[in-house]
């Protein structure tokens, strides 16, 4: 294979988003074969950009335009995150639909496409990310591009009958469909919108992933991504994981730790997760002052409302469930709205007995694969997981819940709070296994390999 080419609207050109997620996949991808990443610097400026800011770190060539501060506002803001996430998220009661936006949305992919395109040589593979750029392959095709060119989406995929709610969504299918492959998280993403180009457009199976329609033929495939697991192992055992685990300890005393770590985001079900540990400590008072829940919640996408509408919510309910619970000497779910790094964040796993991993709906979520790697085999902790993330079709030796039952999830906790010790070892050595053998390195070769057969 030539180079890689990914595009992606956040990129790890600042080598502190190398930590996780879509970041340290697609930059060990780049690292191997020395590509080129393009998308979004971070910066607002007036006028549209003419040139972008190219420069290498570590044999990755690095390709980011600014935004204007209208696209901005109608790209990022209003149609990538106020349209396609809650819609992808079965969350249409949160949709904002805005035409101007998804214009705004277009232009930028185009134009996105025509600094790729510029740059782009014979060889090239071109990998595009995310739901930021749905429209990338089509702009990229017409801007002269022929090469291979594939898709992944890191959210969800909604059943058709939401994605049918979208305004422009056959326009959005069209684009999407002048992809080679397109990948999803899991095989029910997979499975929604192979139905709508089945049902809305007459598309037609022809075994081995691959879909005719809209008289060209497309790879569709469920590609499940995975971390770097002894990557992740490692961090746990580093001198910030110990300091950081030290840090709680002091907090904690001998009470067990549950945690959870979530981006502020209402797909996460953080106020359901907190209605459930209150729902705990309600039918299990055995359980008080021996047990504390961290909640670690970085703010995000803070202009848009819901994030903010979620914050206050969030405020408002650990006030109340401490009020309710706790004691002189306890604070029985601690919510902490801000960051802390990989290594601190693998040391808190580590000593947690619980981690709780509880999204209304998630495209992969990659915490739960970190939780299993940090944990120690001769104490492991248990993993209570949403069945509605991706990741349950692969972690099935997980406590899986329905978040949305804060009585169900409630006796998750408290069942992998009393778990022998025999059974979360043999519940975790299954889930390591999974996490092992299907890694980042897996996730990248599978995807790879359907996009350029031919190497
Ligand atoms: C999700 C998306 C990513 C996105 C990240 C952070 O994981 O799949 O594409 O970068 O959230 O969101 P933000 O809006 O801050 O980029």
């Amino acid at each position: 294979m030539g180079r890689l080419i990914a595009i992606s609207n956040r990129t790890a050109a600042d080598p502190k988003a190398r930590a996780g997620g879509l970041a340290v996949a697609v930059w060990e991808s780049l690292k191997e074969t020395g590509g080129s990443w393009f998308g979004w610097s971070g910066n607002l400026v007036d006028d549209v950009p003419r040139g972008a800011n190219v420069f290498r770190d570590e044999g990755v060539e690095f390709v980011l335009t600014d935004l204007t501060h209208e696209e901005h506002e109608n790209y990022y803001l209003n149609y990538a995150n106020r349209v396609i996430w809650p819609v992808f998220h079965y969350r249409l009661d949160l949709a904002h639909f805005n035409g101007e936006a998804f214009k705004t949305y277009s232009d930028v992919n185009q134009r996105i496409a025509g600094i790729v395109a510029n740059r782009l040589q014979r060889d090239d593979t071109v990998w595009v990310h995310d739901y930021h750029f749905l429209l990338m392959g089509d702009a990229l095709r017409h801007a002269g591009w022929e090469g291979p060119t594939g898709f992944f989406l890191h959210i969800p995929f909604p059943p058709p009958e939401m994605f049918r709610a979208i305004p422009e969504h056959h326009w959005i299918a069209r684009a999407m469909c002048a992809y080679d492959v397109i990948g999803f998280q899991s095989s029910h993403d997979r499975a929604n919108f192979v139905r709508y180009l089945v049902d809305q457009f007459d598309g037609e199976e022809l075994g081995e992933d691959l879909i005719r329609v809209f008289g060209s033929t497309t790879r569709v495939a469920a590609y499940p991504i995975g971390i770097d697991p002894d990557g992740f192992r490692d961090a746990a055992q580093t001198a910030k994981a110990d300091r950081a685990a030290e840090r709680i300890s002091r907090f904690l005393g001998d009470r067990h730790l549950v945690i959870g770590v979530d981006r502020m985001d209402y797909s996460k079900g953080l106020p359901q997760r907190f209605e459930a540990v209150g729902q705990l400590f309600d039918a299990h008072p055995e359980m008080d002052g021996k047990v504390s829940v961290t909640q670690i919640a970085p703010p995000s996408r803070s202009k848009v409302e819901e994030y903010q509408e979620l914050r206050t919510q969030l405020d408002q309910l650990a006030g109340r469930i401490n009020g309710d619970h706790g004691d002189l000497d306890w604070i029985p779910l601690r919510y902490l709205a801000r960051s802390y790094s990989r290594e601190e964040l693998a040391g808190l796993f580590r000593i947690a007995r619980v981690g709780l991993v509880t999204p209304l709906r998630d495209g992969m979520n990659l915490v739960a694969k970190e939780f299993i790697m940090a944990q120690p085999e001769e104490d492991p902790g248990v993993l209570v997981l949403s069945e509605f993330a991706g990741a349950a079709e692969q972690l099935r030796d997980a406590l899986i819940v329905n978040p949305h039952d804060k009585f169900k999830v409630a006796d998750a906790i408290y069942q992998a709070l009393t778990m022998p010790l025999e059974e979360r070892q043999a519940r975790w050595r299954k889930l390591k296994a999974v996490v092992e053998e299907q890694d980042i390195g897996w996730w990248r070769n599978r995807f790879l390999k359907d996009l350029t057969p031919a190497d």
